[in-house]
């Protein structure tokens, strides 16, 4: 496994991180516990130091599990958790980003979710961290969206406060724009990280975000690496997702999208061969081996997936191979489509 500076922060991360989106269950089908705590503990022992986490998931759930998984390996894990959507809020706060109801996902009933980083709600929603996660602190708050209604100066604040006081080590937004980070930089000091999409499916941040990032030393932390485990190259066309799978609403998972990766996949596959991995280890390689993507956060629901997913974190691809890689994917971001658009017809 390789490790590598989160930043200027001081803490060094394994280049793959644990995603714990899907073991929150929500949107994603469901998930038995048991078997996310086993996947916690494969992926430590496995080498992987960071979990990224988020109250959002699951609404609670995924960090109520992390907490569980890591009593007594505290000491080995860096803990990556999120601030900024709320499903909680009596009234109308920031802005208003969807009803749970509205992808057939929630648990417990409609729910509507804001985007809110508010001083006091970021300071609110960590305490509320710390105890699901039964830690005395989070090692990476992040932002997990941004929104309009508040100065991000004023949540740079309130995460300055927070380091001070000692419940947070270390900050790095998500899903921001370059001028959002210059913004927290002008308060912090120091980002740690940007939590982005990035993948072989997902490279519009190669063009500006990367070199940005890598010149002002601040960790991407790449989130969706595997494109939710279409890149995986098994994602046949007879997986079937229920409809509280997010997968199942997504055009990027129709069967015809499913034929077009395979068959860039089927082109990557003497590569794989070559090294003696997996296509989705290949996957990963791939993403970490790009100029400025110094992290990928692959998520994995069983224990044999965040094994596999480790062991990319000791493949090394070559100059040659990493252009013939560029060519076979070149254009393919295009014919699939963008990862978020649903499918026509489904809510
Ligand atoms: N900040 C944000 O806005 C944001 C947004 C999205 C994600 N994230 C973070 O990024 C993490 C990763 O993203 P992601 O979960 O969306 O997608 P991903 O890492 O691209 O795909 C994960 C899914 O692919 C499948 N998979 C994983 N490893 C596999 C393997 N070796 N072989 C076959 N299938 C495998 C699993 O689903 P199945 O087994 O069901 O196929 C798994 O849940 C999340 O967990 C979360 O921490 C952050």
């Amino acid at each position: 496994m390789q490790y590598r500076p989160l930043g200027k922060s001081g803490i060094d991360a394994s280049a793959i991180c644990l995603g714990a989106w899907a073991i929150g269950g929500w949107m994603w089908g469901g998930q038995d516990e048991e078997d996310s705590i086993k996947t916690i503990h494969a992926a430590i022992d496995a080498g992987i130091n960071i979990i990224d986490t988020a109250p959002m998931y699951g609404m609670g759930e995924s960090e109520r599990v992390v907490g569980k998984a890591i009593k007594g390996r505290r000491d080995k894990v860096i803990i990556a958790t999120k601030c900024g959507m709320r499903w909680d809020l009596d009234e109308p706060k920031g802005r208003a980003f969807f009803k749970t109801d509205e992808d057939a996902i929630s648990p417990d009933g409609a729910k509507q979710v804001y985007v809110y980083n508010g001083p006091e709600s970021v300071k609110y929603e960590v305490d509320q961290s710390l105890q699901r996660l039964g830690v005395d602190h989070i090692d990476l708050l992040q932002t997990h969206w941004q929104e309009e209604t508040t100065p991000i100066e004023e949540t740079a604040g309130a995460i300055k406060e927070l380091i001070e006081a000692g419940k947070v080590r270390a900050f790095g937004p998500c899903n921001a724009s370059i001028d959002q980070i210059e913004r927290y930089r002008s308060v912090l000091g120091v980002i740690a990280t940007d939590q982005e999409k990035y993948s072989m499916l997902d490279r519009s941040i190669e063009e500006d975000k990367l070199p940005y990032l890598a010149e002002h030393d601040i960790a991407l932390l790449a989130y969706s690496p595997l494109a939710n485990g279409l890149l995986t190259g098994k994602m046949t066309a007879d997986r079937t997702f229920p409809p509280n799978d997010l997968r199942s609403q997504r055009a990027r998972f129709t069967v015809e999208n499913r034929r077009i990766v395979n068959e860039a996949l089927d082109q990557i596959r003497p590569f794989a061969e070559y090294h003696k991995v997996t296509l989705a280890q290949m996957v990963i390689a791939w993403t970490i081996a790009q100029a400025g993507a110094t992290h990928a956060l692959v998520g994995a629901r069983h224990p044999q997936q965040a094994i596999e997913n480790a062991a990319a974190g000791s493949v090394y691809l070559s100059d040659d191979e990493l252009a013939q890689i560029a060519m076979i994917i070149d254009g393919l971001e295009d014919k699939v489509g963008s990862s978020s658009i649903p499918q026509s017809g489904v809510k």
